[in-house]
């Protein structure tokens, strides 16, 4: 899974400080990271809401933060009780996973009345492009295919919180960013290591990325969802 502790984390950071001061994050007690990877994001939330917050994830994170409690479990089937989050977040997470209907289900299940689900950003692979490299554009897509990542996250999450009454605040990212021959080459090596390509492409796109850099546009959906 592409992860947004690739290129995209930095870039990202004032996209998720805006989602911050709209939410007022700070007024919220108790915050669940959903399907938190390497905390980082649960480790920024704690910060910008000056509490300790609770992160999930199928894997076990190489260091867990003081101010972040973790346990390692599925979203899906939550281990917590009812009513227990003012705020569920997660980011670069239902992208990945095919139940977005039941991971909904289990947040409505664990916000308290007036709580609030937060996207904090969910890439809309289908919609990305570049000026670069068209080889590399089309590889990369098609890993992310393969991979499992889904195409149509941002019909199937107005469906899917509609059916479940949520009102939502969605806007989507618009114009390219430059990204660096170093950001491309993680992304080439992202692919070779998870098979996508083979050892000849990984060559020969490992030699082009040191003069590729480019502007890749990739529209990042992002919001608030409640239930009024
Ligand atoms: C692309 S990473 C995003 C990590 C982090 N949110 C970020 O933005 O840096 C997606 C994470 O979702 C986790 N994940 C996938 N399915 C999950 C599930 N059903 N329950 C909990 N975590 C899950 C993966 O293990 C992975 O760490």
């Amino acid at each position: 899974m592409i992860s947004s502790n690739s290129w995209q984390f930095g870039k990202l950071s004032n996209l998720r400080h805006f989602i911050y001061r709209e939410v007022q994050i700070a007024k919220f007690d108790k915050i669940l990271d959903l399907g938190a990877g390497e905390l980082q994001i649960s480790k920024e939330l704690s910060t910008a809401a000056k509490k300790n917050v609770f992160a999930i994830d199928l894997q076990i994170p190489s260091k867990i933060p003081d101010n972040v409690f973790f346990a390692k479990g599925d979203a899906l089937f939550l281990p917590f009780s009812d009513k227990t989050f003012d705020a569920v977040t997660a980011s670069f997470f239902f992208v990945w996973i095919k139940e977005i209907n039941q991971a909904l289900k289990e947040i409505k299940r664990v916000l308290k009345k007036e709580g609030k689900i937060l996207f904090l950003s969910e890439p809309i692979y289908s919609e990305r492009f570049s000026n670069g490299n068209t080889l590399f554009e089309k590889l990369y897509k098609e890993g992310l295919k393969k991979l499992g990542a889904n195409f149509n996250i941002e019909k199937e999450f107005h469906q899917d919180l509609k059916k479940l009454g949520f009102k939502t605040y969605f806007k989507k990212t618009e114009g390219a960013c430059l990204v660096s021959g170093e950001e491309i080459f993680e992304e080439i090596e992202f692919l070779f290591e998870r098979n996508i390509i083979d050892e000849k492409t990984f060559e020969i796109l490992k030699a082009e990325s040191k003069k590729m850099e480019c502007e890749i546009c990739l529209p990042i959906l992002y919001g608030w969802a409640f239930l009024p």
